[in-house]
């Protein structure tokens, strides 16, 4: 089974939120599943900067849309077991910032369009498109789309994942001829409309094939006007395809038994580095050096979903408790004047950074004891999952993932793996607060416990990754790949009895050498995606003979069936292409100056205004028609 995993974000090549987080480790827990996984992605100015050497240039195309025609180069790169696609436009795409301009509407829709032309070269035939959140959403209607036309995008299937419903893709109707190149019937029939509005994430949810939310919780919460923004209806409408599956964490990455970036390295058994963390973590943002007063954590992006309203209601009566408080994130003026002023008003006992640090997220994971995350509404949330697995206690409220996640406290049986409170009230916070600082200073062993509890929780993605899989299975008819798991079920997060003897309790050995890490580790993926027999049925199209000099094209070209695939209409009309004979230069790079359809886009994305209410574009463009145009990536990367 072959996955296309679409993503406008992906660690470790850029990352704006838990997006990235997901994109960068669920394709190599498929991988491990069995699946074969590649993932697309935008080639952006900072993947090139960084990555640019290990960059492979395949090949370069023009894509049709609307009235534009764009030059799409094609770059690979392989990593863990899965091989990234990066999709080239520097017009687009080589800019400073990830989002953020005002024809961020017309970057994705080429990107989506882009994907789903570019998929003949990518030698990736796939079964399943994956694809997540507005900016990949043009996806599975392109598909639709193409698919009256043309045989070969009918087979495949496509999946719609909601990492965060509130941003939706809206335009104006105007943008659905003219910039995203789609027949006005989608307007007609409502399809790609949603309150007088183009929506691109409701006509996602519909074409899909599955749509899957980032928790089970998020998935039945999306069919309520509360959470849904709008899109509650077509959520309740399409609830026979919508499921819910819980993300992972990379376990690997998050250990604090291994952790480079931490003080000490600590283990549930030996938690002694913890305390070293803590003082590190102390010293390091000027709070006063006592090893035995709870510091509560956030590490947040500043904004008001994440429930900062709630802390500043209360922040004084949380200060009244004998605790110290540490702030990390970065976002809406708002919250980081009232943070930046909390600290001014609490030296020594509140230390505030208006910031997006790694290595200070990481300081304060080890160093804290209790992680505060009492968000309105939370899809999934990645932190407390970190938090939990570096043993810093998290209080949540009972929303989205973080229901999902963190089992409330029960001092009866010694049960649970944090705190938790229900209603949108910061009372009912602050009485949670209060509980877990009580039990920190009094009940010194039960908190211990508390805390191995909450490092023993099996946060990996080896079971999300299977319900994906499954999903897979269904909407495409295929087994599942064989594989062999090494242990039979993921533990629960929560155990249901109190470990016994918890300094050598059961769950330690899950803490180091994870299965699915191991099985992560060293999969000869690649060698599978160039051998297989439907790679060769693509390798006959025309535009093969593009990349006739390479390595992996030279073994492709020889196949039987290319001489019926370059009989199609559709290809035979791409090799008429005048570029075409560029193409053939092994390593020869395109020039983009010259293309006919640069001049006239770069006046029309001057003139386009974001017509959405909810458009992610929410500051004037950078630049347009750019000398970015004029140099490709390839370009660079050949230099
Ligand atoms: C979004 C959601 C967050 C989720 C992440 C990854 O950022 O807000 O809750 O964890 O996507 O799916």
């Amino acid at each position: 089974m072959k996955i296309l995993y679409a993503t406008s974000e992906a660690v470790p090549f850029c990352k704006t939120g838990g997006l990235a987080d997901v994109a960068g480790s669920l394709p190599a827990a498929l991988a491990a599943q069995g699946v074969e996984t590649a993932v697309v992605l935008p080639l952006y100015r900072r993947v090139r900067e960084q990555f640019g050497p290990e960059l492979e240039y395949l090949c370069y195309d023009y894509v049709d849309l609307a009235w534009r025609r764009s030059y799409c180069g094609l770059f690979r790169l392989i990593r863990d077991g899965v091989t990234y696609y990066f999709l080239d436009n520097e017009q687009y795409f080589n800019r400073p910032a990830l989002y953020g301009y005002m024809d961020d509407g017309e970057r994705f829709g080429f990107f989506s369009r882009a994907v789903v032309r570019m998929l003949h070269h990518m030698a990736f035939w796939p079964d399943v498109i994956h694809c997540n959140d507005w900016q990949t959403a043009l996806i599975p209607i392109y598909l639709k789309d193409d698919g009256v036309r043309e045989e070969r995008f009918r087979s495949i299937r496509t999946v719609m994942t909601i990492h965060n419903i509130e941003y939706q893709g809206r335009y104006g109707t105007e943008v659905v001829g003219d910039l995203f190149g789609l027949d006005h019937g989608w307007v007609d029939d409502g399809t790609i409309m949603m309150d007088g509005d183009v929506n691109l994430m409701k006509a996602a949810v519909l074409c899909a094939d599955a749509v899957t939310a980032v928790s089970p919780s998020y998935a039945e919460e999306l069919k309520y006007a509360f959470f849904a923004h709008g899109l509650e209806s077509v959520m309740r409408r399409c609830a026979y395809k919508l499921s819910g599956v819980l993300n992972g964490i990379d376990m690997k990455r998050y250990d604090p038994a291994a952790d480079q970036l931490i003080a000490a390295n600590y283990s549930a058994a030996d938690l002694s580095g913890k305390a070293k963390d803590k003082a590190e973590l102390q010293r390091m943002m000027g709070l006063r050096e006592e090893p035995d007063t709870p510091i509560i954590a956030v590490v947040s992006r500043l904004v008001s979903h994440k429930g900062l309203d709630l802390i500043r209601e209360v922040f004084h009566d949380i200060m009244e408790l004998p605790v110290q408080m540490v702030v990390l994130g970065q976002g809406d003026q708002q919250y980081q004047e009232f943070f930046t002023w909390a600290q001014s008003q609490y030296p020594g006992r509140m230390a505030a950074r208006i910031d997006y640090s790694e290595a200070l997220s990481m300081a304060i994971y080890s160093g804290a004891d209790l992680f505060l995350m009492p968000s309105k509404s939370e899809p999934c949330g990645l932190s407390q999952m970190i938090a939990m697995r570096y043993g810093t206690v998290p209080i949540v409220r009972e929303v989205g993932g973080l229901k999902d996640t963190v089992h409330p406290y029960e001092a009866w049986r010694d049960a649970g793996n944090g705190f938790t409170f229900a209603a949108y009230n910061s009372g009912d916070m602050l009485f949670v607060i209060r509980q877990a600082v009580g039990l920190y200073r009094d009940y010194q062993e039960q908190f211990r416990r508390l805390q191995q509890r909450c490092m023993a929780g099996d946060f990996s993605w080896g079971r999300s990754a299977g319900e994906y899989v499954r999903i897979y299975c269904g909407i495409t008819g295929q087994p599942a790949p064989q594989f062999q798991r090494e242990e039979p079920a993921a533990a629960p997060a929560q155990p249901e009895e109190p470990p016994a003897q918890p300094e050598k309790g059961p769950e330690q050995p899950k803490l180091t050498g994870k299965p699915e890490q191991a099985k992560l580790a060293g999969k000869p993926e690649q060698p599978k995606l160039t051998g297989k027999p439907e790679q060769a049925k693509l390798a006959g199209k025309p535009e093969q003979a593009k990349l006739a000099g390479k390595p992996e094209q030279a073994k492709l070209t020889g196949k039987p069936k290319q001489a019926k695939l370059t009989g199609k209409p559709e290809r035979a009309k791409l090799t008429a292409k005048p570029d075409q004979p560029k193409l053939t230069e092994t390593a020869g790079q395109p020039a983009q100056s010259g293309e006919p359809e640069k001049k006239p886009r770069a006046k029309k994305t001057a003139a386009r205004k974001p017509a959405g209410k909810k458009s992610a574009a929410a500051k004037p463009a950078a630049k347009k028609g750019s000398a970015a145009e004029k140099k490709t990536a390839a370009d660079k990367a050949k230099e």
